[in-house]
């Protein structure tokens, strides 16, 4: 084997800019190694047909020989050269999801060195779309095998200082392009077989496939690992992955569930912690120094982007154990989710107390309430928020002494004064604020409450302002329904017997179809008929209660 002394060269750093992408071509068509940003993580990248250059990839990662690369390309007719043969359903993915976070294995063309491949006779091919990765790609005139660009084991680099992390003095340039939008890796495909078989989650999802190609599977090992003695589908899933140097403990299920539990196991020095952004300053205030935030529970999108920054930022700390809240699985997030139990080694504490959570909202009229009473003929407890904050106000109990307190003289007798409440918070947006906070929390309380008192295996929150009260954090699921305008009016209009107008002004002060759609872990649309709707909701009950 020719050897090749790569550790201290100089690593350039070269900005995305023409000079730079034009220096990073150069360097790649001299069969040299440079580190370059994708939407999904920064990549290790060399000419793929040249196996001097990719042997120049496995040094610098400290890979093993027998786990294949990714090839890049930035054109679809690159793909023929590749591929030894090409399915109809690869250009059918390729309509739907390319350039972006996708990789298919095809069987291989002669023209793709054993090396690249690792001596298997497929191999994976992605179009990115990050715009210098294509620029790049272009530069070079040659397609780019390009792993992840970290040292093999550790988490993917998602920005330039992490690459330089590992690869200081080992490559002779990065291309800084700023923090990787997805930041999990590309979703692996295999394409050989009847139908798509993911071997590898990430951002296009099973169920996108699925609904493009009329069918997707995934690979039982991304959800357990693989068993002793058992043959990885994608040879890179039997490696020890995505860890930092401290083991990680995940725990799983509801974000105020995984809080208490993690809370009762955190006082050992040395401990540090991946938490929600709800829960940040709970964690500081109890002295804890080493806790990072992944974002607000809800947020999967940000979840991706922050996990392996996050993972690597503890290997420069104290940290001997990490505990980490687990995002709630809903399948948009399927490849944040296998990560962290890849870093966990697929052992996690379950706390979901054998208790499913599905909190529902939308809108008004949007025909969530149809979605609880089915839910609730599956055996569902239901607790509906509006009926509990009803009942809250006319009590004479804390939420009423909580808000006497707060607007001193609309309490009398322990009968609340609503004009006189409506007057205060009408133009004051801080008296509104406060007004809410008490609220929610005393609603939120109840709900807590009445969820440990019951034993109910599953339970429904029919909740319109599930994410702005903060209810969201009780969930193991949560789910938005989303109408059309014109239904919605019809319904609040019939039900509540209001005129078109006020209906409108209500339906306005609401959010909007995008606000559910980022929040959400499932959306359920009922734009049709209500037959459609029931149907949609009866299969996705089948599909859900089942699983
Ligand atoms: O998002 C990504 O895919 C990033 C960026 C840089 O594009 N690349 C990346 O490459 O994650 P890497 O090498 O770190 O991971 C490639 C994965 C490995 O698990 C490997 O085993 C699998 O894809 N793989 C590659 N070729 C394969 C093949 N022919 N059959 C099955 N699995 C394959
Ligand atoms: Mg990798």
């Amino acid at each position: 084997m020719t050897s090749i002394t790569a550790a201290n060269m100089k690593t350039e750093l070269l900005r995305p800019s023409a000079a730079g992408i034009g220096r990073a071509g150069a360097l790649l068509a001299a069969g040299q190694v440079v580190a370059i940003p994708t939407e999904t993580v920064y990549g290790l990248a060399a000419n793929a047909l040249d196996e001097q250059a990719v042997l120049r990839i496995f040094q610098a990662k400290g890979r093993p020989q027998d786990n294949p690369l990714i090839i890049h390309i930035s054109r679809l007719e690159q793909l023929d050269a590749l591929a030894a043969e090409v399915p109809p359903g690869v250009y059918q993915m390729a309509e739907h999801f390319w350039p972006g976070p996708l990789t298919m294995v095809v069987k291989k063309s002669a023209a793709v060195p054993g090396r690249t491949s690792a001596g298997l006779d497929t191999v994976g091919i992605r179009m990115p779309s990050h715009p210098v990765a294509r620029a790049i790609i272009d530069a070079a005139g040659v397609p780019l095998a390009a792993p992840s660009a970290n040292t093999s084991g550790k988490p993917s680099p998602t920005n330039a200082r992490d690459v330089l992390d590992d690869m200081a003095g080992k490559i002779p340039a990065i291309v800084d392009g700023g923090p990787c939008s997805v930041g999990v890796e590309s979703t692996v495909v295999d394409m050989t077989g009847p139908y798509p078989q993911i071997l590898r989650p990430g951002a296009i999802t099973e169920e996108l496939i699925a609904a493009a190609m009329g069918g997707a599977a995934t690979d039982s090992a991304v959800y357990r690992g693989l068993s002793d003695g058992e043959k990885a589908r994608a040879p890179g899933m039997k490696y020890r992955h995505y860890a930092p140097k401290a083991p990680v403990t995940l725990f799983e299920g509801a974000p105020r569930d995984t809080f208490s539990a993690i809370l009762a196991e955190m006082d050992r020095p040395g401990t540090g912690i991946l938490c929600f952004e709800e829960y940040l300053p709970l964690f500081k205030a109890r002295r804890s120094r080493l806790v990072y935030s992944l974002g607000m529970s809800w947020d999967h999108a940000e979840h991706a982007r922050r996990l392996f920054a996050l993972l690597r930022r503890f290997d420069h700390t104290q940290a001997r154990r990490i505990l980490a809240q687990c995002p709630r699985v809903c399948g948009a997030n399927a490849g944040t989710v296998n990560r962290l139990r890849k870093a966990a080694g697929f052992q996690s504490v379950d706390c979901r107390k054998g208790r499913t959570v599905i909190g529902v909202t939308g809108r008004s009229g949007c025909g969530k309430s149809l979605l609880s009473q089915r839910l609730e003929a599956r055996g569902a407890l239901v607790l509906d928020a509006d009926r509990i904050y009803a009942r809250l106000l006319r009590e004479d109990g804390p939420m009423l002494r909580m808000i006497d307190g707060r607007f001193p003289g609309v309490v009398r007798e322990g009968v609340l004064d609503r004009p006189a409440l409506a007057a205060v918070v009408f133009s004051d947006e801080q008296a509104r604020q406060d007004l809410n906070r008490i609220t929610h929390g005393q609603v939120k309380a109840f709900l807590e409450d009445a969820l440990d008192r019951s034993g109910a295996a599953l339970a429904v929150l029919d909740v319109p302002l599930l994410f702005e009260s903060g209810i969201d954090r009780l969930c193991t699921l949560t789910l938005a329904v989303l109408a059309d305008e014109e239904s919605s009016l019809l319904r609040i209009m019939k039900r509540d017997g209001i005129s078109r107008p006020q209906a409108e002004a209500r339906l306005h002060s609401q959010p909007d179809d995008a606000f559910y759609r980022a929040r959400a872990d499932l959306v359920l649309e009922n734009r049709g008929s209500l037959d459609l709707f029931q149907q949609s909701v009866d299969s996705w009950i089948e599909k859900y209660i089942q699983a």
